[in-house]
């Protein structure tokens, strides 16, 4: 029996966890599980899953944000909108400069449809919500998708991609694994035939990860957990009784927008520095591709010590020649 979340509670987690980690290696053409069996299976996914969810939306609105930020949306669409958790975090990031007219929450499931839109009108009160299960066919100012590329089934991607490349922004955040990243990777690429990468690309080019020579290579960066996954009782029982590891938030995201986009000219740190003896390896992707180099501790003592805690920054760097700088 746990303190904070009894029994059932634990296992209903768990064979959450199972199922949407299994997502990812469903093989081509089997119908993804339903898994929304409850209104408290909701509820947990949403106190437990979804907030770590958030805390990858915000480092990704931290890092569009120093890259420009988006403008104000006047419509946002949620495709896949599970328990509102993307909806959520951008509205709490953009509420100050005024709430969008209307906000559409899409899910094949009816529950969760319900879920999110009444998280968001408590949260919002006055918001104009709406909830579908079908695709919308007029076009948005954003659309948001998070954690949903790996539950599509064959007929499923095409409407989501359509229905990105006709908004004014896109941002679109999934898991930092391999596969799901590179999947990303992919529609990046299609979507650059109508949109600019405002982050995480320091480029509008081919993605460097995707090229010849990298495939066991993939564009993923890390998000500082808040510190109340250290100090309270209720994650340390999640930590325990889940096996999760809290301090390692692994995501893959897109934020593109329809205007170009000024790049900075500058490689963008991928993954996690790699410190070996008076050195450190670092994944770096500009516009000429994606690469490992090497930074002697001696040449930056400064540098090489911040690179240790870098997770949920944005780390810039600049070449000249062998000699890496860092972009303020
Ligand atoms: C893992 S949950 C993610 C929920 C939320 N976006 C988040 O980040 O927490 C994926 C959601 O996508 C929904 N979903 C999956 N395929 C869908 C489809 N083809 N159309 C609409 N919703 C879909 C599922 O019902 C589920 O609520």
């Amino acid at each position: 029996m746990g303190t904070y979340f009894n029994q059932k509670d634990l296992q209903t987690l768990r064979e959450l966890r199972a199922t949407l980690l299994g997502m990812e290696q469903r093989p081509d053409g089997e119908a993804a599980q339903r898994y929304w069996a409850s209104r408290r299976t909701l509820e947990l996914y949403d106190q437990v899953f979804a907030a770590r969810i958030g805390w990858k939306w915000a480092a990704v609105l931290d890092e569009v944000e120093q890259r420009g930020g988006l403008p104000a949306p006047r419509t946002v669409l949620d495709w896949g909108t599970g328990t509102g958790v993307a909806a959520r975090t951008v509205l709490r990031r953009i509420a100050a400069s005024g709430l969008p007219d209307q906000v559409v929450l899409l899910d094949r499931d009816e529950t969760a449809r319900e879920f999110a839109a009444a998280s968001l009108r408590a949260e919002f009160p006055g918001l104009a919500v709406e909830t579908t299960a079908e695709v919308p066919e007029r076009a948005f100012d954003l659309v948001l998708a998070s954690h949903v590329l790996d539950e599509l089934e064959d007929d499923d991607l095409p409407p989501l991609i359509a229905t990105a490349a006709a908004a004014d922004q896109v941002l679109w955040v999934e898991p930092g694994s391999m596969v799901t990243s590179r999947r990303l990777g992919a529609q990046r690429a299609v979507l650059l035939e109508t949109h600019d990468v405002v982050a995480p690309c320091p480029h509008r080019g081919a993605c460097g990860v995707l090229a010849e020579g990298h495939e066991r290579d993939w564009c993923h960066l890390f998000a500082r957990p808040p510190a109340e996954v250290h100090t309270t009782g209720e994650w340390s029982e999640i930590h325990r009784e889940l096996r999760i590891d809290l301090r390692s938030l692994p995501y893959s995201f897109l934020a593109l927008r329809r205007a170009p986009v000024e790049h900075p000219g500058a490689g963008r740190l991928l993954g996690r520095p790699r410190f070996q003896k008076g050195r450190v390896l670092l994944d770096l992707c500009d516009a000429e591709g994606a690469e490992t180099r090497p930074m002697l501790q001696r040449t930056d003592k400064a540098l090489f010590k911040a690179l240790k805690d870098c997770a949920g920054e944005v780390v810039l760097m600049e070449r000249d020649g062998d000699r890496l700088t860092r972009r303020p």
